[in-house]
């Protein structure tokens, strides 16, 4: 085979978005403005949201999330440790302390029946804040127990829906079940803005609270320099927001074309030994294409065929290390191997491949036959 580079990830961006970034610069208007509250307003009635409120990152958004919530010293909030660490350290932030429910070891997401236990064992101790599940990898968490025990039990829901935009289960798009959900615009992700979040909500409370701490805690009073809370500088530039406005325009397309690119992956490698595809969304739900992970087989060793790929110019990753092993989180909260065994399980056994919605037919099936060559030599230096 000829060697090529075939990078994890690529942002799709056209002359669309291009367009509308030059409109901005030539408006001279980078910080908010018109385009700022398109982007906003489009996406609110893309997901029929009552409020979009745009932020820096995904992580700005959790964390005001979290605030909205009135997440505070010692509350607790129940998640899950198999995700990026932005979900939990959101928690932290607000000196909140993370519960970490293990995920079913088949969807990877947050095991419903045992965070539905945690929920009824936790509240009546009077700590629980808030449920924060993440729709990993675009899939969708099993949402309708997890709701109706929260709402039993007067516990906030927030989605960190930072992989998961263009998701849906029986009809409902991820985000759309809870009190406030986070997306995430980092350039890997189904529609990018570069760096950049967004926070939607039915609550005018929330948004308005929301609009506040971005923006340094001012005060709606319309005085730029009242400050009414703590704040930060969370804000979208107007620039992110233009790229932002093209790619909500385009998100069917952008997680259509992730669809056809997953799909060429999956048949070209149910022929090779030692990988498998992840199982396909759960019963009346539909994935949208994050990464595109693979299962390694016991006694493949990833790192060895990270470096085979490596040599043959195909990028990969592990994801996600578990957030429990974390060293912080050890050090704080005395986290050990051992306590989520699935987590702990998929974090070693899983290897996310080049995946983006230009990737070439000619490419995935590259990436295929490097995979299958490399594990051939794997295997063979076992025997
Ligand atoms: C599950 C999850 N949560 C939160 C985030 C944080 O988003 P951002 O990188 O935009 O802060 C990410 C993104 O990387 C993510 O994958």
């Amino acid at each position: 085979m000829a060697a090529r580079s075939i990078p994890l990830s690529s942002p799709d961006i056209t002359s669309e978005e291009r367009r509308l970034v030059d409109e901005v610069l030539s408006s001279g208007q980078l910080s908010f403005g018109p385009v700022l509250e398109a982007f906003e307003n489009e996406f609110a009635a893309k997901f029929g949201a009552r409020h979009a409120v745009a932020m820096s990152s995904g992580t700005a958004a959790l964390h005001v999330a979290m605030i909205a919530a009135g997440v505070s010293d010692g509350d607790v909030v129940i998640t899950t440790p198999f995700s990026f660490v932005a979900s939990a350290n959101s928690i932290l932030f607000e000196r909140g302390i993370p519960h970490f429910v293990d995920i079913d070891p088949v969807t990877l997401t947050m095991d419903p029946a045992a965070t539905v236990h945690a929920i009824e064992t936790l509240a009546p101790q009077g700590r629980l804040r808030a449920v924060l599940p993440v729709h990993i990898f675009g899939r969708t968490v099993e949402m309708d127990g997890i709701l109706a025990a929260a709402r039993r039990n007067g516990v906030a829901v927030i989605e960190d829906a930072c992989e998961a935009i263009g998701a849906s289960a029986d009809g409902v798009f991820a985000g759309r079940w809870g009190d406030a959900s986070a997306f995430g615009f980092y350039p890997n992700k189904q529609m990018t803005t570069g760096e950049g979040g967004m926070l939607i909500t039915d609550r005018d409370d929330w948004a308005r609270l929301a609009r506040s701490l971005r923006n340094q805690g001012r005060s709606d009073s319309g005085s730029w320099l009242a400050h009414d809370r703590l704040g930060f500088n969370y804000r979208m530039g107007t620039i992110s927001a233009a790229i932002g406005l093209a790619q909500i325009r385009r998100l069917d397309e952008l997680v259509q074309k992730r669809e056809a690119v997953a799909l060429r992956y999956n048949e070209l490698l149910a022929g090779i030994d030692g990988v498998s595809p992840l199982p396909p969304a759960r019963a009346g739900s539909r994935l949208s294409w994050f990464v595109y992970m693979v299962r390694l087989d016991e006694g493949i060793d990833r790192e060895q065929l990270q470096a085979a790929l490596a040599a043959s110019g195909v990028a990969s990753r592990p994801y996600f290390p578990a957030i429990h092993l974390q060293p912080f989180y050890r050090e704080r909260f005395g986290f050990a191997p051992g306590m989520f065994p699935h987590t702990e399980a998929a974090s070693t056994s899983l290897l996310a491949l080049p995946f983006h919605g230009n990737l070439a037919a000619d490419d995935i099936g590259y990436v295929c036959e490097a995979i299958a060559v490399a594990i051939r030599d794997v295997l063979a230096q076992r025997s």
